[in-house]
């Protein structure tokens, strides 16, 4: 009988369970004190090499930032949610360690720019073969290419002398930042793969009695493990589509006069279809929906797979043009010129509800404006400026070295009234609620004219802004400019 087929199946016990998650970042953080508050019986430590972040994870700023996060850290941290530098104790300690590590594309050797880097995951296996002195269930959190499972057994199963057992469990995340409380209490469907034996079957079983504590159990899928880290990666790679395709007809609707959001409402009523993940924008950014596609992308040509390889790609470039091309039109309707004029961005996380930076296309968007000697004010209600000047340089490699006059051109402006004052331009980069509060009136008078918005998001009253006296221009449709009067 398989694991799927256990429909009257007793699940085992796992009152008095240790586990131990590898990574405190935005997935093992969050994930860990969910399960920490629905399985009291159950010591979570979530574990990392680096010293600052478990400190914040101790402190009463923690270090992301997640709507619902902080209630939940403070309920359980120091009954049964613990978070500590100690990694090799608590990897004796644990019945169960989920790897939960950083994946990032690599950025040399074979495959650079498009595979993913699973050094750390291989970190961690090693770690835990040399200490573990006990047979464990390791289970892989990281979005990881397909396969990886297999070579986590092998490395455990070559540094280890054979008194100890290790199961390998793919347990792919599906929470998207923003709603990370909201999808690990309530998800779509929890993933498990696993060894289709025995003892694979047992280890399954385990890991789905820890989440049946608060998930329904027709919700907990379970597969071979590589249908697991393969599905993974798919699903981000549909979500990715659907911006990418509904992007793709925004430039069609600019161009003949339909409106992206009606036809998306369209579109989207067909029930094989969905309203979902249809909102055109000026990009998608993100950690994981690039590194993940490029990922798919190099698993399909390493496969031998050329065509299906390019068919993914094409989601990636497709996002590119979009951010590319949303400056290209602000840079045109600002007269061919942008050079020393201040140009405002709202927004600079990836999305609203996270102070996340990473891969966001208001880093881009900047870029391109730069290159133009435009001088640039960012006011985004979460961002960090550490996390900013990050994003500049790990992702695009603009720091003061490549830009002398780099602080003077990009500023990051605590009050958004400040960052728009005199400016010739506002860019809605994030789609914040706050942003479509404000008193744009009191915004236009402070800034030089004509004055142009330039919204990113969709998320504003155009018809109230233009009456104000703006010249907006938005995504996938064509806009009433005063110009034209
Ligand atoms: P992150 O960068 O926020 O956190 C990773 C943590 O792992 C860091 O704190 C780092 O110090 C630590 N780490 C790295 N190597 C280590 C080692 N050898 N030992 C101990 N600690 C180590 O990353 P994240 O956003 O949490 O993503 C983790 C994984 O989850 C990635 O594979 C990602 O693709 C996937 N994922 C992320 C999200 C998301 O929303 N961010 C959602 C689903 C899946
Ligand atoms: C995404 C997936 O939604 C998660 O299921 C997945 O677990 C996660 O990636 C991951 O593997 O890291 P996330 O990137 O946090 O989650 O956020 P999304 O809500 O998916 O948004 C991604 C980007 O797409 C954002 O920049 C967002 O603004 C943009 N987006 C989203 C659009 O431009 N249009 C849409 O209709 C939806």
């Amino acid at each position: 009988m398989s694991a799927n087929e256990t429909k009257t199946e007793v699940l085992p016990n796992v009152d008095g369970f240790k586990i131990c998650c590898i990574g405190a970042g935005y997935v093992g953080g969050p994930t860990m004190a969910v399960i920490a508050k629905h399985c009291p019986n159950i010591r979570v430590t979530v574990v990392d090499l680096s010293q600052p972040r478990i400190d914040a994870w101790n402190s009463s700023k923690l270090p992301i930032y997640e709507p619902g996060l902080q209630d939940i850290v403070e309920s359980v941290r120091g009954k049964n949610l613990f978070f500590t530098t100690n990694i090799d104790e608590e990897i004796v300690a644990a019945d169960m360690i989920f790897i939960s590590v950083n994946t990032p594309t690599k950025t040399k050797g074979i495959g650079k720019g498009c595979a993913s880097n699973v050094k750390n995951i291989e970190a961690c296996a090693r770690n835990i073969a040399k200490v573990a002195k006990s047979s464990k269930i390791i289970v892989e959190k990281s979005t990881v290419p397909v396969q990886t499972a297999s070579a986590i057994s092998k490395i455990l199963r070559a540094n280890s002398d054979g008194s100890v057992d290790f199961q390998v469990l793919s347990n792919p995340e599906f929470l998207a930042e923003g709603t990370a409380v909201r999808d690990l209490l309530a998800p779509s469907r929890v993933l498990i793969g696993g060894p289709q034996n025995e003892a694979g079957f047992e280890a399954i079983n385990k890991l789905v009695a820890v989440y049946a504590n608060w998930v329904p159990r027709q919700q907990i899928l379970t597969t071979n493990v590589w249908s697991s880290e393969l599905s993974k990666l798919v699903a981000n790679a549909y979500l990715a589509q659907r911006i990418s395709s509904i992007n793709s007809i925004s430039m069609l609707c600019e161009a003949s006069k339909a409106d992206v959001e009606e036809v998306a409402r369209a579109v989207g009523a067909d029930v094989r279809i969905g309203p979902h993940f249809l909102r055109a924008s000026v990009g998608f950014g993100g950690s994981c929906f690039q590194k993940d596609i490029l990922n798919l992308v190099y698993l399909c040509e390493s496969f031998g797979l050329p065509e299906v390889a390019e068919y993914w790609r094409q989601v990636v470039t497709m996002n590119e043009w979009q951010k590319e091309r949303f400056t290209r039109r602000m840079i045109s309707a600002m007269f061919n010129t942008i050079t020393s004029k201040k140009i405002c961005l709202y927004g600079f996380a990836f999305k609203k509800d996270t102070g996340d930076t990473r891969e966001t296309a208001a880093a881009y968007v900047a870029k391109y404006l730069l290159d133009e000697d435009a001088m640039i004010t960012i006011y985004d209600p979460k961002v960090e400026e550490e996390d900013m000047w990050m994003e500049f340089k790990y992702t695009l490699g603009i720091t003061e070295a490549t830009h002398p006059n780099l602080k003077k051109s990009i500023v990051l402006v605590h009050d958004p009234y400040e960052a728009a004052k005199d400016a010739h331009a506002i860019a809605i980069m994030t789609e914040w609620d706050e942003f479509k509060d404000y008193d744009y009136e009191k915004i236009f008078a402070n800034m030089t004219k004509p004055a142009f918005m330039f919204d990113g998001r969709n998320i504003l009253d155009h018809q109230k802004l233009y009456d104000i006296g703006f010249e907006v221009q938005c995504i996938g449709k064509q806009l009433p400019s005063h110009f034209d009067e």
